[in-house]
């Protein structure tokens, strides 16, 4: 319909249609535009019909793919070495499809026991209902992964590359070449240590899932979730999420997308600053014990340093208060002027979680202390700022509990 058409209607059909959808004019927007539209119109309806027949590369319906996502899921693929990409509401939303396109009942599944709190609770509650056995191990001990995998019908192993909160780093060539000599497929939650640091497909993972809510977007304004892997097993994906409807709205894949142009400044950045904060910590008499895959104490360091770039360990420090009782952590926490106390990591603010309290508040202290999450525990997400702003601010807090 042009413009001169739409004249002559009367003002509710204007007020319907005007302006909308213009011809095509000869001009590239330097910046993928925000595509907030449920569905797509063809220039004929025999384009349509081929739409609908499932033509590649042509947009259908909201649920099925938009534009503005796609361009998302085109960046982080490139990011991540993969031939595609497909982005979903939330990292959960992408660990959930992952898993169900691997499972089905009567499968196992191998799992890291230093999962995120929700991830384990996902395999747990939802997997475990529909009869999907689930067998948490030591990653970092590849006999006892391996010993789980011998045991047979394990379809899906999945780990962390630097898992939360103790920084404890996959050995992922190691796991990959293991899972796939038992005929799984191997899963890795990519979203501490991000593209720039490592890039699992690259060392054998079959999926590198992010929740995109945390580094790749970086500035802590939405919820998303992504999982970089083959073009077929992203087609199976699809095939999952078209039923299941946990898609990435425009406005959000938008956001993504902006932030991943300056993942690299800022990771690089955010790693710099964890270092020095890591190594002050080290010093500090009311701290028991610092978590840091850059440290030479840590025991993931080797696996760190085979794996990650040179002088980059990852953004994320975790240390435990001396006599770290709730009470005391509350003090500390509440005395920070700069550090946020927030549930989220990987923005550009600096923010503080007590696992405790919030990630692993679901599990039940033995199993919290089997996992080596005191309660002492606190995990700092580094952000940009001045380092010596942030180490001014924990050395105050810290002041309060001499
Ligand atoms: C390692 C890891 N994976 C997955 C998730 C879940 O992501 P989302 O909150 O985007 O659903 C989180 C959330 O904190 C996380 O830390």
């Amino acid at each position: 319909m042009d413009d001169q058409r739409r004249l002559h209607f009367r003002f509710a059909t204007r007020a319907v249609h005007a302006g909308e959808r213009p011809n095509p004019r000869d001009f590239i927007p330097t910046a993928t535009p925000i595509y907030p539209t449920s569905t797509f119109l063809y220039q004929n309806i025999e384009q349509m019909d081929a739409a609908l027949g499932g033509a590649v590369g042509v947009f259908v319906y909201g649920r099925y793919g938009n534009p503005t996502t796609e361009a998302l899921e085109t960046a982080v693929a490139s990011l991540e070495e993969q031939e595609a990409a497909l982005a979903f509401a939330s990292g959960m939303a992408a660990l959930h499809a992952t898993i169900l396109s691997c499972v089905e009942a009567g499968d196992r599944i191998v799992a890291s026991r230093d999962l995120y709190g929700q991830t384990i609770t996902l395999l747990r509650t939802i997997f475990g209902s529909l009869g999907v056995r689930v067998e948490f191990v030591d990653i970092l001990d590849l006999a006892q992964v391996e010993a789980a995998l011998r045991r047979g019908g394990v379809r899906l192993l999945l780990c962390e590359t630097i898992s939360n909160p103790l920084l404890r780093v996959t050995d992922l060539p190691s796991l990959a070449e293991i899972a796939h000599r038992y005929g799984a497929r191997l899963a890795v939650d990519n979203t501490f240590a991000t593209p720039y640091l490592v890039r699992p497909g690259t060392l054998g993972a079959d999926y590198v899932i992010h929740s995109a809510t945390k580094y790749l977007s970086g500035h802590g304004d939405v919820t998303a979730g992504i999982v970089a892997t083959t073009a077929d097993r992203r087609w199976e994906l699809n095939e999952i999420n078209k039923t299941i409807g946990s898609i990435l709205g425009p406005f959000e894949a938008f956001l993504v997308l902006r932030g991943l142009k300056t993942l690299p400044l800022r990771m690089h950045r955010q790693c710099e600053n964890a270092s020095r904060i890591a190594c002050w910590l080290a010093e500090h008499p009311l701290i028991e014990r610092v978590h840091y895959p850059g440290l030479p104490t840590h025991p993931s360091h080797e696996t760190a340093a085979r794996l990650l770039p040179p002088g980059l360990y990852g953004a994320i420090v975790s240390f435990e208060i001396r006599h770290g009782t709730r009470e005391r952590v509350t003090a500390f926490l509440e005395r920070l002027r700069l550090i946020l106390p927030a549930t989220t990591l990987g923005d550009v603010y600096s923010e503080i979680l007590y696992p405790v309290m919030a990630s692993h508040r679901g599990l039940s202290p033995e199993e919290r202390q089997a996992m080596g999450i005191s309660d002492g525990l606190v995990r700092l997400s580094v952000g940009i700022e001045d380092p010596e702003d942030i180490i001014a601010d924990l050395e105050q807090a810290l002041a309060s509990l001499a």
